[in-house]
């Protein structure tokens, strides 16, 4: 490693990035570093933005997917139907059936006349125990349930999450829902078929109540996993917010630095593919987001089916990666920056110096050290 190379990384470390902000900004290259401190990090969005623009009462609103379907509903905005709460104690099903144990499961996914449906936390996030749960007639055998593609026995799978899983979301949202597997238009799915490939709008809500769109991306899973989730492997592909059209895409760092121009499976190149019906996919995130008007800015994952847009869900703490990494002067540079500093919020005008940045890195290795 060069002098130069080291000194750059000091400042960058020193002032909040994280190694992987720094790898996947390439914040270190010649033509990025002058503007480094124009990307907003995770540290600085953490601890400075978001508690400044998002409340916390209204996110929860969000966070909690059975809540927000609901809200969605009142507003007559598409989203997936929910067929049931289960919880062991407390659920119930949409046609007013207890949804407590996997007999119940077996006898709501009969009765909605379903053989897919999906079942995720009530509070989940990072694309983490999501089940994609399967009914099959297969002739002599009768019934039998695939989860994830894996044929299982449905009474030991329901058994075996209520023990490990609702340890994960013990403090505000136990329990699943029960959700119907949105069926995605052709061009996406042919670029992966097994999972939904969403489109993660991002709206901010600014100084004067105008709600824009900030950026978006598509995101893609790979050849026979069920969520597009960055962090379950998915690729990230930009999107030009005025047009829709796609560019090009990336992993999360530890999947991979390249830069793909098509899906890694299917070879389907990304340029020449737009989202369908965009303006839709824009104009129903963005009256999402006005019945949330306290949280400014949020992520949202949009499915796109034959009958249009449907939101599957929404963040308050969405990912910053899957958007930055596109803008190449960082989010900072742009309306989003403006429009924070609009809002009285203090970024930062440039990156420390050596000193400052070397005397914070220590200082936190050193309290990293006596937390642990
Ligand atoms: N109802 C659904 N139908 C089909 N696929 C779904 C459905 N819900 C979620 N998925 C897939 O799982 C991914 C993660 O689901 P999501 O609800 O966004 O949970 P998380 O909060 O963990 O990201 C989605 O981006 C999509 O690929
Ligand atoms: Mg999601």
């Amino acid at each position: 490693m060069t002098i130069k190379r080291l000194i750059r990384d000091v400042r960058l470390l020193g002032s909040g990035f994280k190694r992987e902000e720094i790898e996947t900004y390439s914040l270190n290259h010649d033509d990025i570093f002058p503007h480094a401190h124009q990307f907003l990090s995770h540290v600085v969005n953490k601890s400075i933005v978001r508690p400044k623009i998002n409340a916390f009462r209204q996110s929860c609103l969000l966070e909690d997917k059975l809540a927000l379907s609901a809200l969605l509903f009142s507003a007559n905005i598409s989203c997936p139907r929910i067929w049931g709460y289960f919880h062991p104690i407390y659920g119930y099903s949409c046609f007013g059936s207890e949804l407590k144990c996997a007999r119940d499961l077996k006898e709501l996914i009969l009765k909605a006349s379903m053989d897919r449906v999906v079942l995720k936390p009530r509070g989940g996030r990072l694309g983490r125990n999501i089940y994609v749960i399967d009914r099959l007639l297969e002739g002599e055998r009768g019934e039998c349930y695939r989860v994830n593609g894996t044929e299982v026995d449905l009474v030991e799978f329901i058994e075996s999450l209520t023990i490990t899983p609702y340890g994960d979301y013990t403090d505000a949202y136990d329990g699943w829902i029960v959700q119907e597997y949105v069926q995605q238009e052709e061009s996406l799915s042919e670029l992966n078929p097994s999972s939904l490939n969403t489109i993660r709008v991002i709206t901010f809500r600014g100084h004067n109540d105008e709600i824009f769109i900030v950026g978006a991306a598509l995101r893609v899973g790979r050849l026979g996993s069920y969520i597009d989730n960055m962090d379950k492997g998915g690729v990230a592909v930009s999107i030009d917010s005025h047009s829709g059209q796609c560019g090009v895409g990336k992993f999360k760092a530890q999947y991979g630095s390249e830069v793909l121009t098509s899906h890694p499976d299917s070879g389907i190149l990304f340029s020449g593919l737009s989202v369908p019906e965009w303006a839709e996919v824009c104009r129903i995130c963005v009256r999402a987001a006005s019945l949330v008007p306290t949280v400014r800015s949020i992520g949202w994952d949009v499915g796109c089916t034959p009958s249009g847009p449907t939101i599957i869900e929404a963040n308050s703490e969405w990912g910053l990666i899957s958007i930055q990494r596109h803008i190449g002067t960082g989010l900072l540079s742009g309306v989003y920056g403006e429009e924070l500093r609009r809002l009285g919020i203090c970024l930062p005008e440039a990156l420390d110096t050596f000193p400052v940045a070397l005397l914070k890195y220590i200082f936190h290795k050193l309290h990293a050290v006596v937390v642990r």
